[in-house]
């Protein structure tokens, strides 16, 4: 999504702002721009594509400046409607969504004021040039205090050109202090040279002038302690891989192993094991990929600790109105820990009553502001827009949090059993050549469907999302008793149908599915570890996984599934890492 980058100091401006947009770049964008300060004024530079169409600016002089990746929301992909956006006496940059913009640009243009782009964003330039009476800071407070919606904002004002100012609503931003200049960021990432790194919260207003940083809210100036959070220094490379997703998916044996815990036995969670004796009832919220895992999570604590448990979409959840009950445990799972809807989801279950548990990959992100314990992932930054080691990541720290609340009921569960999961995933990585080889049916199907009961049906549904995201084929993950009851209508001659089938239990019925696509002409790939199945005439192929405890086996079946999402994406000529649309982390609604 969007990523906000902005610069004042001793050194040139531009290269600055151009590496650290680059560094944004991971998160999806469409179009690029930077503007500098410079001895005439702004210089404005934008582009539609990659922030190396920028490199046009880099020579621009100047040492203050501000820069943007723009993911639309609000107007095509566009030069013009690429930030920065500059009115009167102010260059803006912004990320988020200024709900009620048509109304403030309703009252500009009766100003007689013109409008440039089609964009949201342009109305804070327009009001703050309306508000200002020489005084920048109070321009932009009274800015704030007439936008509706989630904002991160970096401003320039022509009469201060040594400054920088910045606001912060639903949005982050975060300030840098490196050895030659200070920064403006919505993520770490872009300013990873910095040694101190401030965090702003909702409400919250920065100045940024020479050496000088100055912190307000809506009452006046206010004290800052620097985050002890150390971002990484250095960017992950793809190494010897052609993709970041092929070589994330390599490195799911390390992140399942780091992110499994054993709660009981270790003091850090003394306060955390409390609250678990005294849950009563759990609620899930999450998006996409983390919404799968929440599913997984579901059937795993409620077979083990006999508590229910409800998975919301995040952005539904935050609009109904949740029942909480006294001893709630409200789940918030994401990997970026900065996607709207999610934590919108988690403050609303906070300001209900419930004990809300972030459950991310990345420390201090918005989410873990929100929460009463925050628990992480280990599985290293994803920088593939698909998410694939942050989900078995996250399952592995869900279901240690299922062993966990099973044994605070005095029920029968035990953390080594998912201690041999890096190993086995290890082996079920062995899978890609096998998976490769089948990826062209995919490539050449109009549609795929994924099926499985159970906690297999956890798998189909990510499967499903993983294929449909990186190689835009139609695809849908079903439960496969489901898929009789409406869906079995668009199997025909050929049409690919993935079944998994970890749970030997419930085998011969999934087979009745399998049985039933055979029927219809369509070609099924069986994923499992049941090879006594895979030998069935219904069977066009199959992919072996290793046996594994049956609750936890999501872990290891979406493997297959992740990689031939990957291969299908690269038969297709597609980007696997880049999907057209989509974006990292979606900080907005
Ligand atoms: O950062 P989050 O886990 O909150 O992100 C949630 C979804 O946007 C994310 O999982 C998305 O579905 C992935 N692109 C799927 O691969």
């Amino acid at each position: 999504m969007c990523g906000i980058v902005g610069y004042t100091g001793r050194s040139a401006a531009a290269p600055k702002l151009l590496e650290g947009l680059k560094r944004l770049e991971y998160r999806g964008y469409d179009s690029a721009g930077i503007a500098v300060r410079g001895e005439d004024g702004f210089t404005v530079y934008k582009r539609m594509g990659r922030v190396r169409e920028l490199a046009g600016a880099s020579t621009l002089s100047g040492v203050t400046g501000i820069g943007h990746t723009r993911w639309a929301t609000h107007g095509t992909p566009s030069e013009v409607n690429a930030h920065p956006h500059v009115y009167g006496k102010f260059a803006v940059v912004h990320n988020g969504i200024i709900e009620n913009y048509p109304e403030l640009k309703r009252e500009c243009a009766m100003r007689g004021e013109v409008f440039t782009s089609e964009t949201d964003s342009e109305t804070v330039a327009h009001l703050l040039e309306y508000y200002y009476r020489g005084d920048a800071l109070a321009a932009l407070k009274q800015t704030c205090a007439r936008l509706r919606g989630s904002y991160a904002l970096a401003v320039m004002c022509l009469d201060d050109p040594d400054e920088l100012f910045g606001a912060r609503q639903k949005s982050p931003l975060i300030v840098g202090r490196g050895e030659d200049g200070l920064y403006l960021a919505s993520d770490a990432p872009a300013i990873a040279e910095c040694a101190e790194l401030y965090l702003l919260a909702d409400g919250e207003f920065v100045r940024l002038s020479g050496k000088e940083v100055h912190f307000y809210d809506a009452d006046g100036e206010i004290f800052k302690e620097p985050t002890k959070f150390v971002p990484e220094k250095a960017s992950p490379q793809k190494g010897d891989c052609p993709h970041f997703m092929l070589k994330e998916m390599y490195e799911i044996p390390t992140a399942v192993a780091e992110s499994v815990v054993d709660f009981e036995s270790d003091f850090r969670f003394n306060e955390f094991n409390r609250v678990l004796c005294q849950t009563e009832y759990i609620q899930i919220v999450a998006c996409g990929t983390a919404y799968h895992s929440g599913i997984a999570a579901k059937y795993a604590i409620e077979k083990l600790a006999r508590l229910p448990v409800e998975v919301t979409v995040a952005s539904e959840y935050r609009y109904r109105e949740p029942i909480i009950g006294q001893n709630t445990l409200v789940l918030a799972v994401s990997q970026s820990g900065e996607t709207a809807d999610t934590i919108a989801a988690a403050e609303l279950a906070k300001s209900s009553g419930a004990t809300v548990v972030a459950i991310t990959n990345l420390p201090n992100s918005s989410l873990t502001q929100t929460a009463h314990f925050v628990l992480y992932t280990h599985a290293g930054r994803e920088v593939a827009v698909a998410a694939t080691k942050s989900f078995n990541a996250q399952l592995a720290l869900l279901y240690s949090v299922a062993i966990a609340l099973a044994k605070a009921r005095g029920q029968k569960a035990d953390i080594s059993s998912l201690l041999p999961f890096p190993a086995l995933c290890r082996t079920a990585l062995t899978c890609a050549e096998k998976v490769k080889e089948l990826a062209p049916i995919f490539a050449h199907a109009k549609s795929a469907y994924f099926i499985g009961r159970d906690v297999d049906y956890c798998a189909a549904l990510e499967g499903s999302l993983k294929l449909k995201e990186i190689s835009y084929l139609p695809s849908e993950g079903y439960p496969a008793g489901e898929l009789k009851h409406g869906t079995l209508a668009l199997v025909e001659k050929d049409t690919p149908v993935v079944a998994i089938l970890t749970r030997k239990a419930l085998a011969e019925k999934t087979m009745n599915a399998v049985s039933e696509v055979y029927a219809r002409g369509g070609k099924v790939l069986l994923v499992t570890h049941l090879g006594e199945y895979a030998e069935r005439k219904e069977v066009a192929a199959w992919v072996p996984i290793p046996a594994c405890e049956e609750l936890f086996s999501p872990i290891l079946s979406v493997i297959p599934l992740q990689m031939l999402a990957y291969y299908t994406s690269l038969a297709r000529g597609n980007d696997p890492d880049k999907p057209r649309n989509l974006a990292k982390s979606v900080t907005v609604e």
